[in-house]
C-alpha cells in the first residue's frame, strides 16, 4: 500500500469512528533496528541503531474533557478508555493501552513537576495504527508510545525537544514494566534519512554517521516472540539487575585493591573515571574480581560484604518498585561483565569503521556481537543462532541477533548486489521448514529513515 493511501484510510476511519471531533493532525513514530551495543544503554555506554520506515501512525484530535480514548485499526487491540489525572493507574501487565498511558502519565509529570504547571493535560481521540512486526524486537511498543507522546506534545502545546522527550521517554516506560535504556525511544524519535545514530547516554547524545553505501540491512525475523511483557521481561530485567550487582562488585574490588572509593554508579562510568586503565585488560580483570562465573547470592554477599536483605533491597528494587525475584540457580556476572564491557569497545570501533568505510571490519564486529549475546549475555535462542549461521553462509558481512534477544529478529549487512541471492538462500535454509505465508513480513530490507513527527496531510 501507498503512504498517502494508508493516511488516507487512517483518517477515513478516524472521522467514522470519532464523526464529532472537528480538527484532527497525524504524527508517526518508526522502530528501530540495532545495528551493534546490545543491552549497553542501560548500562551507561553506547549503542548504534538507526530507524526504519516501518511505523506506528496515530491520528489524533482534542476532547474538551479529560478523557482519552484509543482505539486500533488492528481489532485484536481492545478498545480502551481512560481518565487523564495526576496519577494515571495502569493497566495490568501487559495490557496494550499502557503503552498510551506511559506517555500520558510522563508528559503529564513533566507538566506538574518541571513546569509547575497545576493542569491536566486534555483529553483526546486517538487511532493508531502500525505496521511493525511486533515481538520481533524491533521496538514496536517503544514507537507506540513516541507516536502517542509525540501527539500529546503537540496538541498540548507543551514545547518539548527531542532528546528531552527521549529522556523523559526512557524514564516513563516503567509503565511497562521493563527497566529498559533509553535506545529504543531515542532512535525513534531522533531518526534521519541515511543515517546511522551512535547514541551515548547520561544525557542522552546523538552522533549522526552515514550509512555506508552500497550495503542494505536485511531484517529476518526468527518467528521467535520476543514479547518484551511475556517471559522475556523477566530474563531482561534480571540481566539489568546482574549488571548493578557487577557495579557494586567493582567497587567493592576498587576499595579493597586501591583503597579509593570509585564513583561508579553504572558498568560504563568506568570508562571516565579514574580507573579507567582497567579497560585495557578486561579477562584480566575478571579474573581477579570473580573466583568463578556462577555465584549464588550467599556467595555474592559474602564478596560484598552485605547481608542478602540490604542487597535486595538495594540492587533488586525495579522501577515500578516491585521486587525482582533472583532465579534459585546463581547469577554469571563475570560473563555478563564481560558482554557489557566488551560491546561497548565494538560499539566505538564500529563506528570508526564506518567511518573510515571499513564495511567488512564493521561486519566481523557485528558476528562477534552476536556471539558475545549469545554465550556471555544468553540472550540469544537456538534460532537466532541458527540464522546467524545461515547469513554467514550466504554472504552477509555481519549478522546478529538485534534488540532485547531471546527471539526477534536478526540484522544483517548485506552488499546491495548480493542482498537477491541472500534472501534466497536464507529462504532455503531457515525459511523453507517453517509454515509462512508471507514472507514479505519475515525478511526485508531496512533504509535508515526520520525519526518521529507530525505528518503534514494535504488536505
Ligand atoms: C530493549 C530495550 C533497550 C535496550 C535493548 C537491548 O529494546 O528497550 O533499551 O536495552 O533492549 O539492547
Amino acid at each position: 500500500m501507498r503512504v498517502s493511501e494508508r493516511y488516507t484510510n487512517i483518517t477515513n476511519s478516524f472521522r467514522k469512528i470519532f464523526p464529532e471531533a472537528e480538527e484532527l493532525s497525524m504524527y508517526r513514530a518508526p522502530g528501530r533496528v540495532n545495528l551493534i551495543g546490545e543491552h549497553t544503554d542501560y548500562n551507561g555506554l553506547p549503542v548504534l541503531p538507526m530507524a526504519i520506515g516501518q511505523d506506528i501512525c496515530v491520528c489524533a484530535s482534542a476532547r474538551n474533557d479529560n478523557r482519552v480514548v484509543i482505539r486500533n485499526s488492528e481489532p485484536e487491540f481492545e478498545d480502551k478508555e481512560f481518565t487523564i489525572d495526576y496519577k494515571i493507574s495502569p493497566y495490568p501487565k501487559g495490557d496494550w493501552g499502557n503503552y498510551c498511558k506511559a506517555a500520558f502519565q510522563t508528559l503529564q509529570d513533566y507538566l506538574s513537576d518541571c513546569k509547575k504547571e497545576k493542569r491536566l493535560l486534555c483529553g483526546m481521540n486517538l487511532l493508531f495504527d502500525g505496521n511493525i512486526p511486533m515481538g520481533a524486537g524491533l521496538s514496536s511498543s517503544s514507537a507506540m508510545v513516541v507516536a502517542a507522546a509525540v501527539a500529546v506534545n503537540d496538541i498540548n502545546n507543551l514545547d518539548i525537544d527531542k532528546l528531552c522527550l527521549a529522556e523523559l521517554l526512557s524514564a516513563g516506560e516503567k509503565y511497562v514494566g521493563t527497566e529498559g535504556g533509553g535506545m529504543d525511544q531515542t532512535a525513534s524519535l531522533s531518526g534521519k534519512r541515511g543515517m546511522a545514530l551512535k547514541i551515548d547516554f547520561f544525557p542522552i547524545r546523538v552522533k549522526y554517521i552515514p550509512f555506508p553505501e552500497n550495503y542494505f540491512v536485511v531484517v529476518c525475523n526468527s518467528l521467535v516472540d520476543a514479547k518484551k511483557s511475556s517471559g522475556a521481561n523477566l530474563a531482561y530485567n534480571q540481566r539489568v539487575v546482574e549488571c548493578r550487582i557487577a557495579v557494586a562488585m567493582v567497587k567493592k574490588f576498587i576499595r579493597d585493591k586501591y583503597n579509593a572509593e570509585p564513583d561508579i554508579r553504572l558498568l560504563g562510568d568506568l570508562k571516565k573515571s579514574e580507573f579507567s586503565h582497567m579497560l585495557n585488560n578486561i579477562e584480566g580483570i575478571l579474573d581477579e574480581i570473580f573466583i568463578k562465573e556462577e555465584l549464588s547470592f550467599a556467595e555474592i554477599s559474602s564478596f560484598l560484604e552485605m547481608d542478602e536483605k540490604f542487597i535486595r533491597q538495594r540492587y533488586l528494587r525495579l522501577k515500578d518498585d516491585s521486587f525482582f525475584k533472583l532465579p534459585p540457580c546463581g547469577l554469571k556476572i563475570k560473563n555478563r561483565m564481560r558482554h557489557v564491557l566488551t560491546e561497548g569497545g565494538r560499539v566505538e570501533k564500529s563506528m570508526e569503521c564506518i567511518e573510515k568505510r571499513e564495511v567488512k571490519e564493521f561486519g566481523k564486529l557485528m558476528y562477534e556481537s552476536h556471539k558475545s549475546c549469545a554465550e556471555d549475555y544468553e540472550i540469544s535462542c537456538p534460532e537466532l543462532d541458527e540464522l546467524v549461521e545461515a547469513a554467514r553462509q550466504n554472504g552477509a558481512v555481519g549478522a546478529r541477533l538485534t534488540g532485547a534477544g531471546f527471539g526477534g529478529c536478526t540484522v544483517n549487512l548485506v552488499h546491495k548486489r548480493d542482498v537477491e541471492s541472500f534472501r534466497e538462500g536464507m529462504i532455503q535454509s531457515y525459511y523453507r521448514n517453517r509454515e509462512q505465508d508471507n514472507l514479505e513480513n519475515c525478511i526485508f530490507t531496512c533504509e535508515p529513515s526520520n525519526g518521529a513527527g507530525k505528518i503534514h496531510l494535504n488536505s
